[in-house]
């Protein structure tokens, strides 16, 4: 291995990832007077959350009566009763003050005509425990939600002298035995290498929405954190759990917001037929989109799919008046136009359920501790060590998650990982070093990635993973396309071996990012295949063919991954089936929340 130049930075906390969670658990640690650091490959205003279009889910009652168990029933009825209750009332109960929160930090939210945040209603959003009609919970900045978060989020970590280290690309953990102390990095700029000791990494890396060849996710959504807990023999929770978007656009996938339908856009087949009053009766078009995408995906297998090859779906929404498209969907009628070449105003939009989100991810509490369940303890919690966002599994959104839930899940939960954080981190202890030897271990894996001089180039094999991916591991699935795909797998996985980068250089070299961010997508990729052929049920996103029901009595739990090498070995850990409070002392009823069959 060549000598690599180190240079070492020492910081309470050290956050990967600079999304919506990465820049509120940022400005949460900060806040507290740690020394915090925020590490990442984009600019932080560039990370997906910018992409987050309809809005942020929170009780506010803004547009009428609305109550924080009532968000908690539809979460945990979104999630198929596979979400932790504790996470769930967590959220639930602390969303409307972390909206507010963020109104003062000054995102720049739609109002109402009393000058209220504006709230439109989205997917599985329902009043009275599911017997009342659809509420407008979502509280939205236009259809530019995550995007004006972002900024917002920012400039107050800035203010609050949080340190950024942009275009960064984490390479791995440092881990002391079972305690993490750190994460080296690569400078993609200058090409020079990093390590940060930290008393505390937090993983806010996003999703891993590029295993899939049609994702509504940026470029840079490589399951990134997954794929360096993974090399640190922990484990991953859930993956089988994938949620395609009813409404991404035809071809190029860009997401076009459930908002449209929350104003009032609807669906139609090849006949014109709204077929959502077919399928979901009391909430049509805004029934959950696990619910939504089977049913697009059944219209066009039956032959009732709109365009030449009547393989995709019309989103109408050219009966709004003008206003509302131009105050409250802007950005739609923009992307609709640049990549689908449609006026919205007088034409409908192609769109296809396209991979969007993973429920899965790093297990954590809702906390943010990163859990590695054993046998004695399901619980047990990995010392410095931190998961949030899209990257971690808390299990808020259990086997499906609800449109806007995961704007409100990166600010509530990346608060409250802060919140602990001000607890665990001793701010005057001296900072860790963890042991040098595990920093030659992370160089020599990225010099022989460098030099790696196989036969296979890395955008080849990325694209025979996104294909066998969106093959076999879609929005139906049955055990044949499953075993053919984990066997698929396999044989791709084993080409990481076979690597070819052809650029050596240190500096800008986008070859070789992309040859690690495979490397992190893979074990992503192998987790939610072989977790989906395990699963012999169907529930919120995973819909087995071969077992078209739900089925508690033997899994209702959770499936953790664990990989060694390209090998998945999996078990299973309880589901949190106790809210946090008691009824008497204000808690829902959990008689309410007892798992039933899901309709819309
Ligand atoms: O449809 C949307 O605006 C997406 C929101 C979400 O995924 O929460």
């Amino acid at each position: 291995m060549a000598a690599y130049e180190v240079h070492t930075h020492d910081y309470d906390v050290v956050v990967v990832g600079a999304g919506g969670a990465g820049l509120r658990a940022t400005l949460g640690m900060a806040e507290q007077g740690l020394r915090t650091a925020c590490v990442t490959k984009v600019f932080p205003t560039r990370s997906h959350t910018v992409a987050a279009q309809g809005g942020i889910a929170a009780s506010l009652g803004n547009m009428g009566p609305d109550h924080w168990q009532w968000h908690m029933y539809d979460t945990v009825k979104g999630s198929d009763w596979l979400g932790d209750m504790d996470t769930m009332e967590y959220v639930a109960r602390h969303a409307p003050e972390a909206v507010y929160e963020l109104e003062h930090y000054g995102v720049p939210f739609s109002r109402t005509e009393e000058g209220k945040i504006y709230q439109r209603p989205f997917g599985g959003m329902t009043s009275e425990f599911g017997e009342g009609p659809p509420v407008a919970r979502t509280c939205a900045a236009a259809d530019r939600t995550g995007h004006a978060m972002l900024h917002t989020l920012y400039g107050q970590s800035l203010k609050q002298n949080a340190e950024f280290f942009i275009e960064y690309f984490a390479l791995d953990l440092i881990m002391d035995g079972d305690t993490c102390t750190g994460i080296v990095a690569w400078k993609l700029d200058d090409g020079t290498l990093h390590r940060f000791n930290a008393k505390l990494v937090v993983l806010a890396t996003g999703g891993y929405g590029r295993v899939y060849f049609n994702c509504t996710s940026a470029h840079t959504c490589t399951g990134d954190g997954a794929g360096m807990v993974a090399r640190a023999g922990l484990p991953l929770q859930d993956m089988e759990f994938v949620q395609f978007h009813p409404t991404g656009i035809y071809g190029p996938g860009m997401l076009i917001t459930e908002g449209v339908r929350g104003e009032g856009g609807y669906l139609t087949n090849s006949e014109g037929e709204r077929f959502m009053e077919r399928y979901a009766p009391t909430y049509k078009d805004l029934a959950s989109r696990d619910v939504v995408s089977r049913c697009m995906t059944l219209e066009i297998r039956e032959g009732r799919g709109v365009g030449p090859n009547k393989d995709h779906i019309h989103l109408n929404l050219s009966h709004l008046p003008a206003e509302v498209i131009h105050e409250r969907l802007p950005g739609i009628a923009e992307s609709a136009r640049i990549f689908a070449g449609v006026d919205v105003t007088r034409e409908p939009i192609p769109v296809l359920p396209t991979a969007h989100y993973n429920m899965g991810g790093i297990p954590t509490n809702y906390w943010g501790e990163v859990l590695n369940p054993s046998e004695d303890d399901p619980n047990r919690v990995v010392p410095g060590l931190m998961a949030v966002g899209e990257a971690a599994c808390a299990s808020l959104h259990g086997a499906n998650r609800l449109g806007s839930n995961s704007l409100i899940d990166l600010v509530v939960l990346g608060r409250a990982a802060s919140i602990r954080a001000g607890e665990v981190v001793d701010a005057a202890a001296a900072v860790p070093t963890g042991p040098d030897a595990e920093v030659d271990r992370i160089l020599t894996r990225f010099d022989d990635l460098r030099h790696a001089s196989g036969g296979t180039p890395t955008a080849e094999l990325r694209l025979e993973m996104q294909k066998t991916m969106q093959a076999d591991a879609t929005v139906f699935r049955t055990e044949e396309a499953l075993s053919e795909g984990v066997k698929k797998m396999e044989a791709v996985a084993a080409k990481l071996d076979d690597l070819h980068v052809t650029d050596r250089s240190l500096h800008w070299n986008t070859d070789l990012m992309e040859t690690l961010e495979l490397t992190n997508l893979m074990p992503n990729a192998l987790a939610t295949i072989e977790g989906a052929l395990a699963r012999k049920e169907s529930r919120g996103a995973h819909a087995r063919e071969d077992y078209p029901e739900r089925d508690d009595k033997n899994w209702r739990k959770h499936t953790i991954a664990r990989l060694e090498g390209n090998k998945v070995s999996l078990s299973y850990r309880p589901v949190v089936t106790e809210p946090l409070t008691p009824p008497e002392q204000g808690g829902i009823d959990p008689k309410k929340i007892l798992p039933k069959k899901r309709v819309y």
